[in-house]
């Protein structure tokens, strides 16, 4: 998710949580080819978030061939197309969702990434595809970051779309995407029109997962998801083969605790959710300060703003809740987090206080 899952998050997701996959922010294919620094910080990661799947979005085929170079090379398990962003900037563009009406060039996008992928693997390299100088040095540098170089192997091509532009037309749109032989389709059951508005409609994604796995392409089904419980009832009722989480794990890096035994119950007749971790509040204020402490160890204090969304979404569900997260949406650095913590942490668990005590200071 665009400003929100970046490595820093992805981190504590994959520590606390551990999906299956995760998956970058969308990064700009033009960004990648010209080696803009701070736009490709979105493809920094950790060992720790493995399988980590690269998502790029753009228009101009020859661009998805580079940046298929790119991502390979930067050592990603899988390259991820978007074709599902509806923000104005992007589809009005053409890109993200806007490619469910140009359905042609959707499909070269995705031919065009899958043989950047292939020749990187037969040993092609950055330079000889014509990246220019500063793109090298950016890609060089987010190398530098990495364990170690990366194998040249095929790695798998993925799309992420919705159900249609302005109406479902789920059934044509799949139909296109499978002549692309993507090894994945990610599917939001909302419209680009609908934005994140009303419910994500089920039955469409569950007729595209009827459609497309009979072409040996695995579905995901997204949208509205909160826990593995519902996942698990979504996998049943659609028929998908796994399910994406977004917004259910703001603030919650828990929500992907306890896969292996949802997988298991899957494979039995009986169906019984097991309960979703609830984390005592010192956990969550602990869990809070680590992922604070993460994002400013791996972007420097003078990003911690863009922490500050986080630890809104950490704080609900206890008394102070509302007052303490006014106060973290202007703090500067873990320090600030750290001290309103130590200010909170005793009042907050005193359930009986409901006045704010005087004793806790704004910033
Ligand atoms: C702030 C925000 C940023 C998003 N950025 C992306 C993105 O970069 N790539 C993507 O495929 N989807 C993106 N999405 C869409 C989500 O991945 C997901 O499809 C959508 O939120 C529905 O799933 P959910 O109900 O589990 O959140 C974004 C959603 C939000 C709210």
């Amino acid at each position: 998710m665009d400003g929100v899952t970046d490595s820093a998050f992805r981190h504590m997701v994959a520590i606390h949580g551990k999906p299956d996959v995760v998956f970058t922010e969308f990064t700009n294919v033009h960004d990648i080819c010209s080696g803009r620094i701070k736009a490709l910080d979105s493809l920094r990661y950790s060992e720790a978030e493995r399988p980590v799947i690269a998502q790029i979005y753009g228009k101009e085929p020859t661009l998805f061939y580079q940046a298929a170079h790119v991502v390979c090379e930067l050592g990603f398990d899988g390259l991820d197309i978007n074709m599902g962003c509806p923000s104005k900037n992007v589809a009005s563009s053409g890109s993200g969702a806007g490619l469910i009406r140009t359905p042609n060039l959707a499909l070269e996008l995705m031919e065009m990434a899958r043989k950047g992928i292939q020749d990187w693997t037969a040993g092609q390299t950055l330079a000889q595809i014509g990246l220019k100088a500063k793109a090298l040095e950016a890609i060089g540098y987010l190398k530098s970051g990495l364990r170690a170089g990366p194998i040249r192997k095929t790695i798998p091509l993925s799309v992420k779309t919705r159900i249609g532009f302005d109406r479902n037309m789920i059934e044509e749109w799949s139909a296109c995407l499978t002549q692309g032989r993507p090894e994945v389709i990610s599917i939001h059951g909302r419209t680009l029109s609908q934005m994140y508005r009303g419910q994500a409609d089920w039955e469409a994604i569950a007729l595209a997962a009827s459609r497309i796995q009979p072409h040996g392409i695995l579905v995901l089904g997204n949208g509205d998801i909160q826990s593995l419980g519902e996942s698990a009832a979504r996998i049943r009722e659609s028929g998908v083969n796994g399910v994406l989480i977004g917004r259910g794990s703001l603030g919650n890096p828990w929500v992907f605790q306890g896969i292996p035994q949802i997988r298991e119950m899957l494979q039995t007749e009986e169906f019984c959710a097991p309960p979703q971790h609830a984390p005592s509040l010192e956990e969550k204020f602990r869990i809070m300060i680590q992922h604070a402490s993460l994002f400013e160890r791996v972007n420097g204090p003078e990003r911690f703003v863009r922490m500050r969304k986080h630890l809104g979404w950490y704080c609900s569900g206890f008394p102070y809740a509302a007052a303490m997260r006014a106060q973290l949406v202007r703090t500067h650095s873990t320090t600030d987090v750290i001290n309103l913590v130590n200010q909170y942490q005793a009042c907050a668990l005193d359930n009986q206080n409901l006045e704010i005590p005087a004793t806790i200071t704004p910033f």
